[in-house]
C-alpha cells in the first residue's frame, strides 16, 4: 500500500491485513515522497516483491495550501506544476517499479486511486484545471502501463480507481460528510472490485461499483 497513512489508503490496508501480509508506505511515516525520483527509488528499490496487489492511493487536491482553481484566471504555473507532480508524476514514477514488484505465473492488480473528475467525457462542471489535467494524465499512464506490462506479465491486471466521494481528509473542505462514503465502505468497494477484474480489463479506469468510466 502506497499512501498507507491517507483516508482511503489507511481503510483498504486495514480491511487487507486480516488476510493478507500488507507492506505499508507513506510520506508522513516513511518520508516517501513522490514528487521526488530518488525518493521515490529508494522506497521502492528496497521492497522485496512479488507482490499480488500494489495499490497507489496517494495524491492532492490542495497542494501547499493552494485550493483547487474555480476559474481560468487562478489557473498558475505553481497550481498546474503542483499537481502535475502530485497526481500524476508521482504514480509514473511508483509504476516503473511495477515490473519487478508483479508476480509472472500469477494473477496480480496495479490499481492507482484516479478521480472521475480526471474524466474528459464526464467533464460538464468545469474547473479544478491542475487536478482534472492531471488525473486524465495519470489514466493516459495506467493504460500505457497495462499495455507494457502485458507483455511480460499475462495475468497483471494495471487500472485507474474512481473511489466515489469518500470522508477522509481530502474531502473535508469540500463536502459535508454525511454526503460522503466512509473509508472502511469505500475500501470494501474498491477492494471487490480488484478481486472481480480480469486481464482483459487491464488498461480500464472503473469506479468503486465496477463501472467504466469514460476517458
Ligand atoms: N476522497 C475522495 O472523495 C476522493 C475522490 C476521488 C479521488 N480520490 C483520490 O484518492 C486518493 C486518496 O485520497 P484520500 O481521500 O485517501 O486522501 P487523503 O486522506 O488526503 O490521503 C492522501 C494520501 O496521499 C499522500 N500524499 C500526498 N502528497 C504526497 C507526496 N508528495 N508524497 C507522498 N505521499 C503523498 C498522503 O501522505 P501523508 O498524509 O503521509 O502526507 C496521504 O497518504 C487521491 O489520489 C485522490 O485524488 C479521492
Amino acid at each position: 500500500m502506497i499512501g498507507a497513512s491517507g483516508g482511503i489508503g489507511k481503510a483498504v490496508a486495514a480491511e487487507l491485513a486480516p488476510v493478507a501480509n500488507v507492506t505499508r508506505l507513506s510520506r508522513r511515516d516513511d518520508g516517501l515522497d513522490v514528487r521526488s525520483q530518488a525518493s521515490v527509488d529508494a522506497a521502492l528499490d528496497a521492497l522485496p516483491g512479488p507482490y499480488d496487489l500494489i495499490f497507489v492511493a496517494t495524491g492532492a487536491l490542495v497542494v501547499d495550501g493552494q485550493r483547487p482553481e474555480k476559474a481560468l484566471k487562478e489557473v498558475s504555473e505553481t497550481s498546474l506544476r503542483d499537481q502535475w507532480e502530485v497526481n500524476a508524476l508521482g504514480p509514473a514514477l511508483i509504476l516503473r517499479h511495477a515490473p519487478r514488484l508483479l508476480p509472472r505465473d500469477r494473477r496480480a492488480v496495479v490499481a492507482v486511486l484516479s478521480a472521475r473528475v480526471g474524466s474528459i467525457g464526464d467533464n460538464g462542471l468545469g474547473g479544478w484545471y491542475g487536478y482534472r489535467a492531471a488525473k486524465a494524465a495519470v489514466n493516459q499512464i495506467v493504460h500505457t502501463v497495462a499495455i507494457e506490462i502485458a507483455r511480460t506479465h499475462k495475468q497483471a491486471i494495471c487500472v485507474a480507481l474512481h473511489p466515489g466521494t469518500v470522508a477522509t481528509p481530502f474531502t473535508r473542505d469540500f463536502v459535508s460528510p454525511d454526503r460522503a462514503t466512509p473509508p472502511e465502505t469505500a475500501a470494501a468497494n474498491l477492494l471487490s472490485v480488484i478481486d472481480g477484474l480480469t486481464p482483459a480489463q487491464s488498461g480500464g479506469f472503473y469506479d468503486y461499483a465496477g463501472n467504466e468510466v469514460p476517458w
